[in-house]
């Protein structure tokens, strides 16, 4: 995996005209965009992206349900971001359900290079509600769907979003194996595991990265930080503002974002990007704003006693 940052001092003149609005290019005259400025890492040996990603849960309605309060700007975020330098976006068919999906099409398709990931195997019943189904042929009809509402014939990164307890994991995984085999799905990940699940799912198929919950203040998940930047796969923290929180004003961030003269969410995710050369965080916003905010946070580099220092404000928590 490669992860160096390229020169920042480039990158900072060129955050500020971006985010200025002066450009929309995503490499101007060699210019670094903050998402080259995350640096790289390569998925299943094939797949190089930014490593600061953007999740898109947050472009549906309330409880990840129906469409968004405000459309054109989910468009409008989605754009921007690629703009900036994303080109890992993760999604599931459950957002919205098929909202956010179809938001990606409609924003971005033919993608030129954008890897989208998305994910099957949670049903949806309402507002909140999320209901894990494994079985070998909904998610066939999963992969199906997903590929039709995107409009690819292949998907980049297809991540089995749960277990599901009542299916074993081989059937589960031996079906997205079949369907990799037909061409239809390009890498296949995992999400919310523990190493011995990640362990047994690579018994059936090779797998490229694993989405589970983490962030400064909630590293319950540290194991397998480790084992991914060990074993080669990506770590693909999910809620790595602590969905907000760590955003905020008023925060265990505050103090140190003035002596860093960035935000507390610059410095929550210039963390987790100094946590493993492994990790490719997606920061999710239905804002135009709080995006170009955030991906500035790749430009703020932390050296090793600064991350340390952040490291125990948020292991406090
Ligand atoms: N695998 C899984 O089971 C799983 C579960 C949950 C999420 N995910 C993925 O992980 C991605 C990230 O998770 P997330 O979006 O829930 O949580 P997050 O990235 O930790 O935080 C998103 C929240 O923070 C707010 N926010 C973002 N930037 C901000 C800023 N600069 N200032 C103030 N507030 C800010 C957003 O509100 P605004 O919209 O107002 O900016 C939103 O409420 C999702 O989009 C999804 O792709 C995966």
């Amino acid at each position: 995996m490669d992860s160096a940052p390229p020169s920042t001092d480039e990158g900072s003149v060129l955050t500020t005209h971006l985010l200025e609005g002066t450009s929309g290019a995503r490499n101007l005259g060699g210019m670094t965009t903050p998402g080259q400025a995350s640096g790289t890492i390569t998925l299943g040996g094939d797949t190089t992206v930014n490593r600061l990603g953007y999740g898109a849960m947050q472009l549906t309605g309330k409880g990840i349900w129906g469409e968004p309060a405000d459309r054109e700007e989910a468009v409008r975020v989605l754009r921007r971001a690629v703009e900036l330098g994303v080109n890992f976006i993760d999604t599931a068919d459950s957002y919205g359900p098929e909202v956010s999906e179809d938001i990606i099409a409609e924003a971005l398709h033919p993608y030129d290079g954008v890897t989208i990931a998305t994910k099957g195997g949670l049903t949806r019943h309402g507002p909140d509600i999320w209901q894990p189904v494994g079985r070998p042929e909904y998610l066939r009809q999963c992969v199906e769907m997903s590929l039709r509402r995107l409009k690819v014939e292949q998907i980049d990164l297809y991540q089995l979003h749960r277990f599901d307890p009542q299916v074993p994991v081989e059937d589960s995984l031996g079906e997205l194996k079949a369907m990799q085999g037909e061409g239809k799905i390009k890498q296949i990940g995992i999400s919310e595991v523990d190493v011995e699940e990640i362990e047994r799912a690579r018994t059936v198929v090779d797998i490229v990265s694993v989405q589970n919950l983490y962030n400064l203040t909630n590293r319950k998940h540290d194991p397998i930080v480790e084992y991914c930047e060990r074993e080669g796969l990506a770590f693909i923290p999910w809620f790595p503002l602590a969905t907000g929180s760590l955003a905020g004003q008023g925060g265990v961030l505050d103090e140190a974002a003035k002596r860093h003269d960035a935000t507390p969410a610059q410095l929550a995710l210039a963390w987790v990007l100094h946590r493993s050369p492994g990790m490719l965080p997606i920061p999710g916003t239905s804002k135009v704003t709080h995006l170009e905010e955030n991906m500035a946070g790749a430009q703020v580099q932390l050296t090793d006693e600064e991350f340390q220092a952040l490291d125990a404000l948020g292991s406090q928590k």
